[in-house]
């Protein structure tokens, strides 16, 4: 990303310029995350991880959904439904954080959420999304 430090490793580029960006967006909200749970501020900051987590999964899956509708991809009803669960996953860890009364309760919620973070970013964009670019790149372009 031009004028921005990646945190995103390499091995999780995916050649598509416009995923790859929207990727490191991902890879920066878990960053955040990890260095607010090192500082002992997760309570404070797991608020704005949601909010940036929330917003992310809406506009992000989306964007690969319309790509594939555009693009015919024919795994587009697996990944649709990885996309589902990711989406349920966040709205059932946020609604535990809305629910969380005493500090060690959030502070195991960033803990699930960073695992949760790093079991998606190791999974779907390494491997479902990964098989979704190698379609997309195979396809001439559409205008
Ligand atoms: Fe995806």
């Amino acid at each position: 990303m031009i004028g921005l430090t990646s945190m995103m490793p390499d091995k999780f580029r995916l050649d598509h310029p416009a995923i790859d960006m929207q990727h490191e967006v991902l890879f920066a909200l878990y960053n955040e995350l990890k260095i607010s749970q090192e500082n002992e501020e997760q309570a404070f900051d797991l608020g704005d991880i949601f909010l940036g987590l929330n917003g992310y999964v809406a506009t992000h899956f989306l964007f690969e959904e319309e790509l594939m509708a555009a693009f015919s991809y024919p795994e587009s009803e697996q990944h649709h439904e990885e996309h589902r669960r990711l989406t349920e996953n966040v709205a059932n860890l946020h609604n535990r954080f809305k629910q969380a009364k005493f500090p060690q309760e959030k502070t195991q919620i960033a803990n699930d959420v960073a695992e949760f973070l790093l079991t998606w970013l190791a999974h779907h964009i390494a491997e479902i999304d990964r098989y979704l670019v190698q379609h997309l790149n195979s396809r001439p372009v559409v205008h």
